[in-house]
């Protein structure tokens, strides 16, 4: 981590837990474990508890975030959120392409493309998930793997574009919630290769500003060896995000 250029974001991605009042309770409890941070925070409720949640936390240090959206403002598109809808209740991050994504709902390199895009046009950071499967590791397609999730899933923009606000998050999908975390070594060498990946396709600039972050068992016990990583900029904690006290240690790694 550099944070002389890069401030570190550490996000909660909630996933498909908590009811509304679960929610408010564990914003509320984090507000007051983080009124002096000196990260950025980052949490992603569910759909559902999003318009509480951004009344909890409006004002504090932490920011709100969606885990999906789609890249049309309005239309006939059932069951569909559109970024339009996210900006307007206040959020401004959208975890896109996550692997669960990918897996379970359909999401491919070229609509990731799209709602990054979207997500651009509404003032939304986009947290552009990539990552390999155990089997691309094993068949040593990690590097040609993440090269086509990034090459597509950023085709078309231009470095401004993406300049202020593009993040990354790298999660190697064997190591969500498996309890396996990436070596030190394997998330290091990966972000050092994502950094250089947007230095080729973009520029320098673009590459150094870029906040890569590693997802896939952060813990409180291993997130300050991560952090410590040249090139690692925040972490993307899904199962260890969902109690505030938990979050809060991780939050509080040390520098
Ligand atoms: P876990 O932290 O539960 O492994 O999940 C990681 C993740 O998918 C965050 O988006």
């Amino acid at each position: 981590m550099n944070p002389t250029l890069r401030k570190p974001l550490i996000a909660g991605n909630w996933k498909m837990y908590k009811t509304v009042r679960e929610a408010v309770e564990t914003a509320r409890e984090l507000v007051q474990f983080t009124a002096a941070v000196n990260v950025d925070v980052m949490i992603a409720p569910p759909f559902t508890a999003l318009a509480p949640v951004a009344d909890v936390v409006k004002g504090t240090s932490i920011a709100l975030g969606a885990q999906n959206l789609f890249w049309k403002n309005e239309g006939a598109y059932t069951g569909e959120i559109s970024p339009v809808m996210l900006s307007d209740i206040g959020c401004q991050y959208a975890i896109i392409g996550h692997s669960e994504r990918r897996q379970y709902f359909g999401d491919t390199d070229e609509s990731v493309n799209a709602k990054i895009r979207a997500a651009l046009e509404h003032q939304l950071i986009p947290v552009f998930c990539v990552g390999e499967t155990e089997t691309q590791r094993e068949a040593k397609e990690t590097f040609s793997v993440l090269d086509k999730q990034v090459t597509k899933g950023l085709e078309g923009f231009s470095s401004e574009s993406l300049s202020r606000l593009l993040v990354i998050a790298y999660e190697p999908v064997w190591a969500i919630g498996t309890g396996k975390t990436a070596t030190t070594d394997q998330v290091q060498e990966v972000h050092a290769f994502l950094r250089s990946l947007v230095e080729k396709r973009f520029d320098n600039l673009l590459a150094k500003s870029v906040r890569i972050l590693y997802g896939g068992s952060v813990k409180p016990d291993n997130v300050t060896e991560i952090m410590n990583m040249p090139d690692v900029d925040g972490a993307l904690v899904g199962g260890a995000s969902l109690s505030a006290k938990v979050f809060n240690s991780i939050i509080h790694f040390h520098h």
